[in-house]
């Protein structure tokens, strides 16, 4: 018999979990007022409200915490940093932010402008507002698999080359500053974009002359899933993926808080002087002093090696296979989720999942707060709230999917905590045609409604 896998590391430090009562649960979600956002961590048993910032570091990201250089100039950390970045990714100039969207305010502020177009695969919500705030527009070119849970395309995160191509036709080069190829693709589940697809994008730009920029906040297992599911790449290491993904790139920017495995942290990197200096002015202003932008010493120490340790196949193996071990039990389970499974989350189809609940009583919300009372386990929705309504008319805007997210932390759970989520989610859906009616919104913001908004029961 074949070894089992087995997870690449063991537990030094612990931090507790967290048990209360249905009964418990029930007055506290009441309480805040259906919205998970307000949920106290400890009211929690297991948090997969995100697997940003909330990763797990290793011995040696935690002693570069110790010998930090924390000067304010020329700090060793950052030629640490700088160091990795160059030898991992192939950019030479590197500008760290506090976390992924300070880099795109960073960024965006020196590139994008009133009236511009960028298009891109599902731009991120932080990477959309960054763009709208500036009056310019983010056009999605995504193809069309991605937004079909249950078909099964290895790459869902691909650009469609037609489209894309018929955006560069109607707008120009003077109208589109770059474009965006987000790996892998959160907005659509975490999905990949194959090399073969990156390639070809990068020549359709480089024919109409408009540089590509990336965002790489999960690269690490985007180059995974093109040495797993493309046999033309089977045989490279996962570095020699990362350098053909990242060659003729203009800029990349990264929320350090995925695969680099820190808690807080992000960058810009490239290999053009000129843009450079022009963000390091927007660096100055909104983050600090360009030797450490918005992060410490000790953090860029540990980014720096984080980077590293994302890349090694026995981790990126042991990571991806817990999401899909979970995706498994779901599948097995009928259970409507998004196939195949991306590399970060899994995505359950709530339209499917309660078929006679109204789209309008956001029935993704419903089952995060059903699930949160059934066993104390925290997604976040995707879908109506988070769509949020029309800018120009207010009205609700109603996505072609209601998903919940269960966003699974890097090396933080283990496969006992991947069963308990199963079984959970199998009490509610063996009773799910039972559930009728959602929730209507009692106060919400103007933008960004999803983190503040008051739910009551219908
Ligand atoms: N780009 C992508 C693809 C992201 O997933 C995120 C954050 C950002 C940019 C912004 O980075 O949070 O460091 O400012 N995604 C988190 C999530 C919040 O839960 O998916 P940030």
């Amino acid at each position: 018999m074949e070894l089992p896998p087995i997870p690449p590391f063991k537990t030094k430090t612990v931090e507790p979990v967290y048990f209360n009562t249905k009964e418990e649960r029930s007055q506290r979600i009441s309480q805040a007022k259906y919205n998970l956002f307000n949920l106290h961590s400890d009211w929690v048993t297991i948090d997969l409200i995100t697997d940003s910032g909330t990763g797990a570091m290793s011995e040696q990201q935690w002693s570069e915490i110790m010998i930090g250089d924390e000067s304010y100039a020329g700090s060793e950390s950052y030629f640490k940093l700088q160091r990795t970045v160059e030898d991992l990714m192939g950019f030479k100039l590197i500008a760290p932010t506090h976390q992924g969207r300070a880099a795109e305010n960073v960024l965006f502020s020196a590139t994008v402008k009133e009236g511009d177009v960028i298009p891109g695969n599902a731009h991120f919500d932080t990477t959309k507002g960054h763009i709208e705030f500036r009056k310019a527009i983010a056009l999605d070119c995504t193809i069309k698999e991605a937004f079909q849970t249950n078909v099964e395309h290895p790459f869902k995160g691909n650009i469609d080359l037609e489209k894309l191509e018929s955006v560069f036709v109607e707008y120009g080069k003077e109208k589109i500053p770059f474009i965006v190829i987000t790996v892998t693709c959160n907005t659509v589940g975490g999905q990949p974009v194959s090399l073969k697809n990156i390639q070809q994008t990068k020549a359709l730009a480089a024919k109409y002359q408009i540089p590509v920029y990336m965002d790489i906040a999960r690269y690490a297992e985007n180059a995974y899933f093109i040495k797993r599911r493309d046999e033309d790449f089977k045989d490279w290491s996962i570095k020699r993926i990362v350098l053909e993904m990242f060659r003729d790139v203009e800029v990349v920017w990264m929320s350090a808080k995925k695969d680099g495995l820190v808690n807080i942290g992000g960058f810009i990197a490239l290999n053009n002087k000129a843009l450079f200096e022009k963000l390091c002015q927007f660096t100055i202003i909104y983050e600090g002093y360009v030797t450490y932008g918005g992060m410490s010493g000790r953090a860029m120490g540990a980014l720096a090696v984080g980077l590293r340790e994302a890349c090694e196949i026995h981790y990126l193996h042991d990571r991806v296979s817990q999401v899909k071990y979970l995706g498994d039990k779901l599948q097995n389970l009928g259970i409507p989720i998004q196939t195949p499974v991306g590399g970060h989350a899994i995505y359950i189809n709530a339209l499917k999942f309660f078929p006679h609940v109204p789209q309008g009583q956001y029935p993704a919300q419903l089952l995060a707060v059903e699930l949160y009372i059934e066993a104390g386990i925290r997604g976040v929705e995707i879908g109506t709230l988070l769509a949020d309504r029309d800018p120009e008319t207010g009205k609700e805007r109603y996505p072609e999917m209601e998903l919940l997210r269960l966003a699974i932390p890097r090396r933080v759970y283990s496969l006992q905590h991947m069963d308990y989520i199963a079984v959970a989610l199998s009490h509610i859906y063996a009773k799910a045609k039972e559930y009728k009616s959602g929730f209507k919104i009692i106060r919400q913001a103007p933008i960004l409604r999803h983190f503040t908004v008051e739910l009551e029961r219908i």
